[in-house]
């Protein structure tokens, strides 16, 4: 029976890798969630594009995952009883799910859950993330637009003067960009940029009342992109952003703000309102972006502005990559 089902499993695992159903999926990395989040006693459903997939603990430590589809007569597995040998059980008719039945690889890395199909290498890493001067705060959010587009607005030094300019935004309508430097590397899969940025009045204090702060951004292909806020003293903000597809236009970003100053419980939570008010304009422009179509992505990105140098070197690491990770989506 045993046999059976692992040949069945191989069967099926040879068929969605070759019949190209999710192939994209299986060069990567995933954040599920942060595991703040993660109730460890009771299975747990996540979806990576149309992928779903079940998540459980093994002793409330070890997790394991598998399609949240069971193999015997399809029932769903996430409403199933986690046994005292830490088996997953199926609802229906009780197939049990151990080690051997588990598809892909989960591990918890720096706070996160992750999943991948096949990748030895470690989930990328948040800079200075075992440094005890670094404080975090952890915020997801659902965004309503296509992963392109999101990776597009991280990477993106024109929007903060039109999208984040409220009383409530750092934008600056008075030529806030200088000194741009691009920086491309050996593995072809990063991208940096590097600049000046002159903030306005509204919420420069998070950036200790400095007027222009150096800001280092990367893109780490696929799922990837973090910011560096350089202040006076060594004080440095990152807001680092995992990015995992939910629908072909829905995109999920787990945010970790980290920083060296602003320390204090009561800092903490003004520095999380700050993040959450500009992540909220973020949304508030995803929201309105065109829906994923043929006919959008023939007719969009013909035109090129001032600060966009970079994203032709974008494009260049998604064609030489060139693995479908961005493309879970048929349509897109
Ligand atoms: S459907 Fe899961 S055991 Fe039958
Ligand atoms: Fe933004």
């Amino acid at each position: 029976m045993i046999i059976l089902m692992r040949i069945l499993l191989l069967l099926l695992e040879i068929q969605i890798i070759y019949g190209l159903v999710i192939s994209p999926l299986f060069n990567n990395w995933y954040c599920l969630d942060f595991i703040k989040n993660v109730d460890k006693s009771k299975p747990l459903k996540f979806n990576i594009g149309e992928m779903p997939l079940v998540v459980w603990f093994k002793n409330e430590t070890t997790p394991l995952s598998t399609i949240n589809i069971c193999s015997h007569q399809g029932s769903t597995l996430d409403s199933g009883k986690i046994n005292n040998k830490g088996c997953l059980i199926c609802p229906y008719h009780g197939l049990s799910h151990d080690k051997s039945m588990a598809y892909g690889k989960t591990i918890i890395h720096e706070g996160k859950l992750w999943w991948s199909y096949n990748n030895y290498k470690k989930p990328p890493s948040i800079p200075f993330y075992n440094n005890k001067n670094y404080k975090r705060t952890e915020i997801s959010v659902d965004m309503n637009a296509n992963i392109l587009d999101c990776i597009h607005n991280l990477i993106d030094i024109n929007h903060p003067q039109f999208i984040h300019n409220s009383i409530l935004g750092f934008g600056n309508t008075n030529d806030p960009i200088s000194n741009v430097k691009i920086f491309n590397y050996k593995n072809k899969k990063k991208l940096g940029l590097s600049l000046n940025y002159k903030s306005n009045t509204k919420l420069r204090y998070v950036k200790q009342e400095l007027k222009t702060s150096n800001n280092f951004h990367i893109y780490d292909y696929p799922f990837t992109s973090w910011s560096r806020v350089s202040l006076n003293n060594k004080q440095n903000l990152f807001v680092y952003v995992n990015l995992l597809p939910l629908t072909k236009d829905t995109t999920r970003w787990f945010i970790t703000l980290s920083h060296n100053y602003w320390k204090s419980d009561v800092e903490m939570k003004l520095m999380e309102l700050a993040g959450r008010i500009i992540l909220d304009q973020d949304k508030d422009q995803m929201n309105i972006q065109a829906k994923t179509s043929k006919l959008k992505s023939l007719w969009i990105n013909k035109i090129k502005i001032n600060n966009e140098n970079h994203l032709e070197d974008l494009r260049k690491i998604i064609k030489t990559n060139n693995d479908n990770s961005l493309d879970l989506f048929p349509s897109i």
